[in-house]
């Protein structure tokens, strides 16, 4: 059975519990990390660390979260996890049980931690090479899309809007502007130019994104960060999600009309191709 971890404790995922008064559980009042691990080893650990920091800064809960590091090493390791070609671990820290009332607990009640990993199955080449679907929804989130809060309502929402589409995912547009994904950065090539939203306080500073932007740089492929507007997107060359649930994943079809020619471009292509490259160690 699945081993998770829990307050420090390592235990089968069907005993671990979580009390009600959990803030976790009454007001989503935490942050999480979900960290890619190739054949066991954890990749860019310490930029994830950084944005848990930020996170954890931002919302005011006093932890460490350098402690994550050894806790998503031993859930890879009694999960059997360690020479898989890639695993995800995830990790989440609320503010801690205390009874219900919207200000911090004073004085301050230990944080609580949980994670789990899970193996990924990446996609056939075939299938990748066939491209992926995406219907855009407006961006109902809260003006802190940095902060990687578990708070998720409007991207669970925003998946469920493309599961119900019949399609692969969805793309976060405000004020005309094409953001990210309910789960991924997006990119658009636009003659060349790869093209992605500015980190600002409206998307998440993913770790694939800034991965994906070195690779492109390495490739002399050009890139831009600024808005994408959504005319703009739809009239791109070739568009991509990215993310450590994601690694790069092509976007054929935006709300039903093909993205350029409808196939798989060249620059997706050459950053996937090198991204697969340098996590398996080549
Ligand atoms: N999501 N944007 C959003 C809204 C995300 O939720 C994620 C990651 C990303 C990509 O960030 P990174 O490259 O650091 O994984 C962008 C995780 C994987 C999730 O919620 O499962």
């Amino acid at each position: 059975m699945k081993i998770v971890h829990l307050n420090g404790e390592y235990l089968p995922i069907d005993e671990a519990r979580v009390p009600v008064n959990d803030r976790g559980y009454l007001f989503a009042d935490g942050v999480y990390e979900v960290t890619p691990a190739y054949r066991g080893r954890l990749f860019r650990w310490d930029r994830h660390l950084d944005r848990m920091r930020r996170g954890l800064a931002a919302i005011e809960i006093g932890y460490d979260a350098a402690a994550l590091r050894e806790v998503k090493e031993e859930l890879l390791a009694r999960n059997g996890l360690t020479g898989v070609p890639v695993a995800y671990v995830y990790v989440q820290v609320t503010r801690g049980i205390a009874p219900r009332t919207h200000a911090f607990p004073n004085p301050p009640v230990p944080p609580s931690i949980y994670g789990f990993a899970n193996e990924y199955l990446r996609p056939t080449r075939e299938r990748w090479e066939e491209g992926y679907d995406a219907v855009t929804v407006p961006d109902q989130r809260w003006a802190r899309a940095d902060i990687k809060a578990i708070a998720l309502l409007p991207n669970v929402l925003a998946q469920q809007a493309a599961v119900n589409a019949g399609v692969n995912d969805a793309i976060f547009v405000r004020d005309g502007v094409a953001l990210e994904g309910s789960h991924a950065n997006l990119f658009a090539v636009f003659d060349g130019v790869l093209t992605t939203a500015p980190r600002s306080n409206y998307i998440l500073h993913g770790v694939t994104r800034e991965f994906v932007i070195e690779l492109a740089d390495a490739l002399g492929i050009p890139v831009e960060e600024r808005a994408i507007q959504i005319g703009e997107l739809r009239a791109a060359d070739e568009v991509f999600l990215s993310g450590t649930t994601t690694e790069v994943r092509p976007l054929v079809e935006i709300d039903g009309a093909a993205i350029a020619d409808g196939k798989v471009g060249q620059v997706s292509r050459a950053l996937f191709d090198r991204f697969l490259e340098v996590v398996s160690g080549d």
